[in-house]
């Protein structure tokens, strides 16, 4: 009997190696040995016939062997399964990998980021403010009461009554006047709103406000923080000037223009052949505003300036169309 088991171990593991590939017939294998009626059943069948004193011993054995066919089965299934799969998700190594997409800043956040570096490196500090913002400080406060005609200039979305979407940054030069005392100089990027849309206005945009208040700060010293801005920002040999223009919160004011950057001022479509691009405006604050915020303008002078991001952005890469920013195509992201 353990004579027959030997053999029969033999014979299976010599036919298992001889297998190659073939799930199949690895299956027939194991039907013919473990199946119900397969070799292994049979010599279990035998067992009656074995004296009862040796039935023990042999019993076991045959238990033994029975074990050892079914790892052997279940290890040669392992195998070929897996040299299957092998075979499918064969690969070249030596094809380069696919890049996965790198991200970048968006060309408004990017020029944002630039216009603050180059001011804090004048020595302004960023600040934020709501862009839910009181009446108070969006109008009343820079000295633009409920009548007052410039607030037909901003197309205002009203929440109620007394709450605004901020129509500018400006508010932000009478929340930091409120809670410091001079000297400041901030500066305040961040969304603003107006119930405009068209090709060159967008309901929301960006605006970067800076204010400087001190004692005996100038007209002079504005006009020297913003030309050095403009160098820093648009290249050193990029002419400016300052037009005279009205703002109720500055006294005097100016909007400051620099020469186009497109035709370098020759004229061009793009500064409607005047050879200037306006690009912010300015002006030394005015005395009615530091009333409001409790400082006396007898003794502290300053000056503040606002200007639009999108279009600081356009005039940098030469975009002519505002609404690229804000379809997210990826062909225009990738670009910057
Ligand atoms: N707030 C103005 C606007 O949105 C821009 C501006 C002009 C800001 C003059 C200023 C300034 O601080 O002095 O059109």
């Amino acid at each position: 009997m353990e004579e027959a088991v030997r053999k029969l171990l033999e014979a299976a593991t010599g036919e298992v190696a001889a297998l190659g590939d073939d799930l199949k017939a690895l299956e027939q294998l194991r039907v013919r040995y473990l199946g119900r009626k397969g070799e292994v059943a049979q010599l279990f069948k035998q067992l009656g016939k074995v004296s009862e004193a040796d039935r023990p011993a042999v019993g076991k054995v045959l238990n033994e062997a029975k074990v050892s066919l079914e790892n052997l089965l279940e290890q040669a299934q392992n195998r070929l399964k897996e040299s299957a799969s092998q075979r499918r998700e064969r690969f070249d190594v030596t094809v380069p990998g696919r890049k996965p997409l790198r991200g970048r800043l968006h060309p408004i956040t990017q020029t944002a980021q630039e216009v603050s570096r180059i001011f804090n490196w004048l020595g302004f500090d960023a600040v934020e403010g709501p862009e839910v913002e009181l009446d108070y400080y969006n109008f009343e406060a820079l000295n633009i009461p409920k009548d007052h005609p410039a607030r037909d200039m901003q197309d205002t979305f009203y929440i109620s009554e007394d709450v605004v979407l901020r129509t500018h940054t400006s508010p932000l030069q009478v929340r930091v006047m409120e809670k410091r005392k001079p000297p400041i100089r901030i500066i305040a990027p961040g969304r603003t709103y107006r119930c405009d849309s068209d090709v060159t206005h967008t309901p929301m945009f960006h605006q970067v406000e800076g204010l400087l208040v001190g004692d005996d700060i100038s007209f002079g010293d504005l006009k020297g923080i913003l030309t050095t801005f403009v160098h820093q920002m648009f290249g050193s040999g990029v002419g400016l000037r300052f037009r005279p223009s009205f703002f109720p919160f500055t006294e005097p004011s100016a909007e400051v223009d620099i020469q186009c950057v497109m035709c370098g001022g020759k004229g061009c479509r793009v500064c409607s052949h005047t050879g200037w691009l306006e690009i912010l405006g300015s002006g030394m604050v005015d005395p009615e505003v530091f009333k409001m915020v409790g400082y006396d303008p007898e003794k502290v002078t300053g000056f503040a300036f606002g200007m639009g991001i999108e279009r600081i952005a356009m005039l940098k890469f030469g975009i002519d169309d505002l609404r690229l920013f804000y379809e997210n195509d990826l062909r225009f992201l990738k670009q910057f």
